[in-house]
């Protein structure tokens, strides 16, 4: 969705992944690294087992093309090894004593946070509890277990209607049962925009243009975004009679 990147420019960046999350962070470790001469990156990975660890092979490549300006840390929950961290999960607690010994924690011009939901959770409060601006700290989580869903309001309309418009044809359908806005899109328009159906990824947002929606998880949207009025429609219940969605803007 082209939110979790980081344009090569100047500076020092770290990321905390753990799993596949080293997925999106390698592309973007390499590319700053080869375009940006003048540029840092830390990263600090944590895997079950070293034969469980993704790419090793190309995250030691980075270490051996640019030995001063890529710093690696690895820690591996399930299994001692000889350089790195002692085992143990990457927690938030854990964390919080780990990173001032690490590296100037504020003063790094970005962070960046992918992997399981707990890892991405606890690194984020971790940071802030370092004294990191919200604002350098990027997230992209690979990973939610699934929670009970939250109990439905009593106040919840028993009859909804969702007006939606995407791709320019818009379409009015009843909401039925406790399906999400996204489900009563696609019964009738297979085109709807998804992909995690799990609140993470982002790719069903939809600006809210009337009416009012409970969303039953958000691990996607940044605040700007729900105060300017967008909301995922894979999370998003009806509270009034009637809501609208607009998919395009
Ligand atoms: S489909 Fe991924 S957040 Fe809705």
């Amino acid at each position: 969705m082209g939110r979790f990147v980081l344009r090569p420019r100047p500076g020092s960046f770290a990321a905390i992944v753990g799993g596949s999350g080293i997925t999106p962070v390698l592309s973007i470790a390499g590319t700053l690294l080869a375009r940006e001469p003048q540029a840092r990156f830390c990263l600090i990975r944590s895997d079950r087992t070293a034969a469980s660890t993704m790419f090793l092979d190309e995250v030691a490549d980075l270490k051996d093309r640019y030995p001063a300006r890529f710093h690696l840390v690895t820690a591996l929950s399930r299994e001692e090894q000889s350089a790195g961290l002692p085992s143990g999960r990457l927690d938030r607690e854990r964390l919080t004593g780990l990173l001032p010994a690490l590296l100037p924690v504020t003063e790094m011009d970005g962070w960046f946070l992918c992997g399981p939901l707990g890892l991405v959770q606890g690194a984020d409060r971790a940071l802030r509890e370092l004294g990191v601006d919200r604002t350098r700290i990027h997230q992209e989580i690979f990973h939610v277990e699934d929670g009970p869903a939250p109990a439905p309001r009593i106040d919840a309309p028993t009859d909804s209607t969702l007006t939606a418009t995407l791709h320019g044809r818009s379409g009015s359908w009843p909401v039925q049962g406790a399906e999400s806005l996204l489900e009563t899109v696609l019964r009738s328009r297979s085109d709807a925009p998804y992909a995690c159906k799990g609140g993470v990824c982002g790719t069903c947002r939809a600006h809210l243009v009337s009416g009012e929606v409970r969303m039953d998880r958000n691990f996607a949207l940044e605040p700007e975004e729900t105060e300017a009025g967008f909301v995922l429609a894979c999370q998003s219940h009806p509270l009034t009679p009637e809501v609208e969605l607009d998919f395009d803007r």
